[in-house]
């Protein structure tokens, strides 16, 4: 496995594990905002797009048969994706002190880039597979 896949598959483990956490307290408290945000994105931003991210980057090049388009962009996707979701988190606590939605926006758009780079890198990865030959 690469190391961006690695890295990926321990980090959608532990937003998992962060996320049953705050689940636990938000059903054991009853204390909602701003947990059930963080919770939601800790499972599908960190916990099932991130493995996805991971699987991804080992299974799509290998059905495809040609190498990842680009290993550059994929440790650059693993960084915004990861500040981008961090940052989130900032931004749903901020928003709950004090109002104030900037934090919460900068990093979502940090996170949508990330998102947008995987997307591209993927692209172009599956863009250069060969046709299967035909079955006999
Ligand atoms: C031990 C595991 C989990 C616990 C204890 C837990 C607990 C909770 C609680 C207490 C809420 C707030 C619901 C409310 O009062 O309105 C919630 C919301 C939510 N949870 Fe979990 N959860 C768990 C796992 C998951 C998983 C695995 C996912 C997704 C993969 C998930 C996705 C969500 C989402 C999207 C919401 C927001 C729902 C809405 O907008 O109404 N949760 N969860
Ligand atoms: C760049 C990526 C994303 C951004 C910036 C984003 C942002 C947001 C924001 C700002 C909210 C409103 C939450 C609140 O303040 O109360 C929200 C709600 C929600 N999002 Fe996302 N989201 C993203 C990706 C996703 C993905 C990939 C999923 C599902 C696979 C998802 C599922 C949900 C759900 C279920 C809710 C309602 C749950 C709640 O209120 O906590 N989001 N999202």
């Amino acid at each position: 496995m690469s190391k961006i896949t690695v890295w990926f598959i321990k980090c959608a483990m532990v937003y998992f594990l962060l996320a049953i956490v705050l689940g636990l307290h938000m059903a054991t408290s009853g204390t909602i905002y701003p947990y059930m945000p963080i919770h939601a994105h800790f499972n599908l931003l960190g916990w099932m797009s991130m493995m996805i991210y991971g699987v991804g980057y080992h299974i799509l090049p290998r059905f495809s048969g040609k190498p990842l388009y680009s290993e550059k962009f994929a440790e650059w996707q693993f960084w915004l994706a990861n500040i981008g979701l961090v940052g989130m988190t900032l931004g749903w606590m901020v928003r709950s002190w004090q109002g104030d939605s900037r934090v919460l926006m900068i990093f979502s758009i940090v996170e949508a880039v990330s998102a947008l780079i995987f997307v591209i890198n993927m692209f172009k990865t599956i863009k250069a597979a060969p046709a299967p030959s035909a079955a006999k």
